[in-house]
């Protein structure tokens, strides 16, 4: 297995920035990349707001906080990755944007390096299609919010080495996860069933007349959920959903992957849940 030491991020979204919160956490170096510098500086904010909540609640030493601080540097250039161990993508969720950016990042990173996607609803296998070394290429699937949900999916592509899989799952385990190791299949596991669930959930509030907040309560008290499905996807991001509904939808043709039209109609009206104020909840 590959020695891990130093973590690439792309993309400091609210996923990204999770990610490398969780490198930094898990004692590695991070170089996290984004596109211009200020949003390079608010994921590093974002993050330091974070660990520092951790100190104030005592989950976390001061120093400890400094040092994982310390172990963070952000960058606008892919070829600052040159000496990442393992480069994770967290850029938005488009076949054509992540294959280009397979692409640079195999010019950028040593020839040895593992290249992680964190794509949810795509192929990893067609994503890593680009590589010249696509046995390089693994899935590193993490859940929302990443710093707080234990689960890791690590998914074996087609062409994926032995190496590049076990290397992922224990750089998983390292960052205080719960890996699980699945294919590339469409959804992988979790999204395979939590995605036709929440859709159902929405189908429900039409056909039961129930109200949002019903609902969150019935699946919080009757279902023992942490928090209820509207709340979920104000939280996911609506139009992250619908995509990804819509992606899985495309493979498997199941009716129920489909998003429900109360849901695509929210999301034409730009209510997106937490990041645009308003979803099922107004913010
Ligand atoms: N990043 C880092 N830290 C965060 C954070 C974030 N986004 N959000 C909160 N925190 C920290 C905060 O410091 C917070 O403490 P303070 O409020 O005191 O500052 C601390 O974590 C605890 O937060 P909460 O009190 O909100 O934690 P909670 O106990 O209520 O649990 C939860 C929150 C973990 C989100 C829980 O409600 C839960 O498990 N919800 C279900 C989430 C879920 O199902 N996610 C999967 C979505 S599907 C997906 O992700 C797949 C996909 O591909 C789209």
């Amino acid at each position: 297995m590959a020695e891990v030491k130093r973590i690439g991020v792309v993309g400091l979204g609210a996923m990204g920035a999770g990610i490398a919160q969780l490198a930094i956490e898990g004692g590695f170096e991070c170089v996290g990349r984004e596109l211009d510098a200020a949003r390079g500086d608010a994921a590093r904010d974002r993050i330091g707001h974070f660990l520092t909540r951790k100190v104030e609640k005592g989950q976390l030493e001061q120093g400890a906080r400094d040092d994982a601080m310390s172990r963070l540097s952000t960058t606008t250039e892919l070829s600052d990755l040159a000496g990442c161990d393992l480069v994770v993508e967290a850029a938005f969720e488009d076949l054509a944007v992540k294959q280009e950016l397979f692409r640079e990042l195999e010019r950028a990173v040593r020839d040895d390096a593992i290249v992680a996607t964190n794509t949810s609803a795509l192929s990893v296998t067609q994503i890593a299609s680009v590589l010249d070394k696509p046995e390089r290429a693994v899935g590193m699937h993490f859940f929302n919010p990443a710093p707080l949900m234990p689960l890791v999916e690590i998914v074996r592509a087609e062409r994926t080495s032995d190496d590049a899989f076990e290397t992922a799952f224990a750089v998983g385990k390292q960052m205080g996860k719960t890996p699980i190791r699945c294919s590339d299949t469409p959804g992988f596991v979790v999204n395979r069933v939590l995605i036709p669930l929440l859709n159902d959930c929405v189908r429900v509030l039409d056909e039961a007349g129930v109200t949002p907040e019903d609902l969150d309560a019935g699946m919080k008290h009757g279902a023992g959920w942490p928090m209820g499905p509207c709340a979920l996807l104000d939280l996911v991001g609506l139009d992250v959903h619908v995509h990804a509904s819509e992606a899985l939808y495309e493979k498997l043709r199941e009716p129920r992957m489909a998003p429900p039209p109360r849901m695509v109609r929210m999301l034409q009206a730009g209510k997106l849940g937490r990041k645009s104020g308003e979803g099922f909840y107004r913010y």
